[in-house]
């Protein structure tokens, strides 16, 4: 019988793509979401790829009690739970719903887990947790790096989160496989499946994308005097089929207690180098003017993926040529 994983927070970008790669893999996917910001349309595109619509319920994760009724239909073996909100310029305006959102309903999920049986589950954090204000030039970051002293309650509450599911797993009896991922890009390989917002995106890759295209006028560059290559922010931009599968070896190596793993290529690259290999991959000018720094921003973040190499026999294989070319793709088209 197929193992049944109950994913939250499914139809946002990352997760639609995972839910396609799991069915593909034999595991039957049900899903739920309250379709705050993502749309029953993407179901649409995952039955383009698979030929069927994975079992979907409009949960929204205050409601236990439909939450509830959702458990009581399935056996599940996992939760994979992509803890909502995940803006950080608006969590500084209204930390109070990021704290609601992100923190208090993920309790009700563990609740209901913990009353069904339900132990293992993977959560999804980010490399948002670590503080490159504390880094040596040039290091790369590995699991350890982790800090209380955040810069933005978005981050702060996926430290929060991380720290109640070390409890569980001391406490209760969760496994947990703890994700963090560094800057994901890109779109399914079948066209059907994309990152698109329809308002203005906040991440890189969406913004560069879009003045490509002409829908944007110009790409403000946060700053440009920092101690790095260009004085411009480096980060390390993972494809989101990479992370998938990073996913997936989490899935097949899941222990007891509580497991951190980077997700990351360990190659890092700045806003304007960026900037110049898209244009040089896609012949598009992108437009870019200096503006004043974003206030929670930090200045080098790349990975050290040696963990989930050496335990989870995972590596990012994407190339940033070929994330970049199939984003296009999608955008051009
Ligand atoms: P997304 O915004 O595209 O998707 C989030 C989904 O959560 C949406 O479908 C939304 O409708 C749903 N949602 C939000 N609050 C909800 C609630 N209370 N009840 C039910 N559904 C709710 O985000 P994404 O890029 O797919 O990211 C998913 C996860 O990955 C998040 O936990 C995010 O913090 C994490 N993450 C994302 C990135 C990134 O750059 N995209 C990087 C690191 C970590
Ligand atoms: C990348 C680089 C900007 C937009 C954020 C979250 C992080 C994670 C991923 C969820 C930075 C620069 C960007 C623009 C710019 N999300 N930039 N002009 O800031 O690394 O990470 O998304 O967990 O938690 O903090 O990603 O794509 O916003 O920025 O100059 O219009 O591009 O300064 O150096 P970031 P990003």
């Amino acid at each position: 019988m197929k193992k049944t994983i109950l994913i939250t927070w499914w139809t946002g970008y990352i997760w639609s793509h995972w839910v396609v790669a799991f069915e593909e893999a034999g595991y039957k996917t049900v899903i739920v979401d309250n379709l705050c910001n993502s749309s029953v349309d993407t179901l649409d595109g995952i039955e383009k790829i698979i030929w069927y619509k994975p079992d979907f319920y409009n949960v929204d994760l205050r409601d236990k009690n439909t939450l509830e009724e959702v458990f009581k239909k399935y056996d599940f073996d996992w939760v994979i739970h992509f803890a909502g909100l995940k803006a950080v310029w608006e969590s500084c305006n209204k930390p109070l719903d990021y704290f609601d959102n992100n923190i208090v309903w993920s309790l009700k999920l563990f609740e209901v887990m913990e009353d069904f049986k339900v132990k293992n589950i993977i959560f999804s954090s980010s490399a948002t947790v670590y503080d490159s204000s504390n880094f040596w030039k040039w290091e790369w970051v590995d699991e350890k790096w982790i800090t209380w002293n955040t810069t933005n309650p978005y981050w702060t509450t996926k430290f929060i989160l991380e720290q109640i599911l070390i409890d569980l797993s001391k406490f209760s009896w969760f496994n947990v496989m703890n994700l963090r991922y560094f800057n994901p890009i890109w779109a399914h390989e079948s066209w059907f499946l994309w990152e698109d917002p329809e308002w203005i995106p906040n991440n890189l890759m969406p913004f560069i994308m879009k003045v490509a295209k002409w829908d944007l006028g110009e790409l403000k560059v946060f700053w440009n005097d920092y101690d790095t290559i260009d004085g411009t922010w480096v980060r390390d931009y993972i494809d989101v089929v990479d992370l998938i599968d990073g996913h997936l070896k989490a899935y097949e190596n899941i222990s007891e207690w509580f497991n951190t793993y980077n997700l990351g290529v360990g190659k890092w690259i700045s806003v304007l180098e960026m900037i110049k290999k898209t244009e040089d991959i896609i012949w598009k000018k992108i437009n870019y003017k200096i503006e004043s720094r974003r206030k929670w921003d930090l200045a080098e973040v790349f990975c050290d993926d040696s963990k989930a190499k050496n335990i989870l026999w995972w590596k990012a294989k994407v190339s940033l040529d070929e994330s970049i070319r199939n984003s296009w793709k999608f955008y051009n088209k």
